[in-house]
């Protein structure tokens, strides 16, 4: 880590449908910016089949990947970049367990969701595949990371 705690680590992480229907997207993006976390792409968007077959292509086999995938495309999701010393990991935990019930209060879907099916967010579960989810959903030039400054806004 540099001299300001930061490792460069970034995250992609997606408000899914449900989150966007429930009007949640002020309050997770918040709870990720208040944690420590720097916004560095976003967008609001309508998510192809196509795209989230390959975002869940790992997935293709289960026998809820029809399910998860008419979900995903049922409305707009926000896909995002997050950056900051160890994103990936303390934004899983964050989340909780894929399972509501097994999440625990004080996690993002321990408060705010009951079903595995309408989970209200996804976050990358490694570095790697991180990496490969901001190159599928994101162009580079969409992505643009900052660095605190003196200069004085108000
Ligand atoms: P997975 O990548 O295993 O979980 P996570 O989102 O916690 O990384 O699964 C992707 C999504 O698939 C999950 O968020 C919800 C859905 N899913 C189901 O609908 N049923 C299931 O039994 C599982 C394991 C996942």
């Amino acid at each position: 880590p540099g001299k300001n705690g930061l490792n460069g680590e970034r995250s992609f992480v997606m408000l899914k449908p449900d989150a966007v229907h429930r009007k949640m997207i002020g309050e997770i993006m918040n709870k990720l910016e208040r944690r420590g976390f720097k916004l560095v792409a976003t967008k609001y968007m309508k998510a192809s089949r196509d795209l989230l077959q390959k975002h869940y292509a790992d997935l293709s086999r289960k026998a809820f990947f029809k399910d998860l995938i008419d979900y995903m495309a049922s409305g707009p999701v926000v896909p995002m970049v997050w950056e900051g010393l160890n994103v990936v990991q303390i934004v899983r935990t964050m989340l909780g367990e894929t399972v509501p019930h097994k999440s625990a209060p004080g996690s993002l879907r321990g408060d705010l969701c009951v079903d595995v099916g309408r989970n209200i967010i996804h976050a990358s579960d490694s570095v790697t595949s991180a990496r490969k989810e901001i190159e599928l959903w994101f162009h580079p030039a969409e992505v643009t990371s900052w660095k605190p400054c003196s200069i004085e806004w108000i």
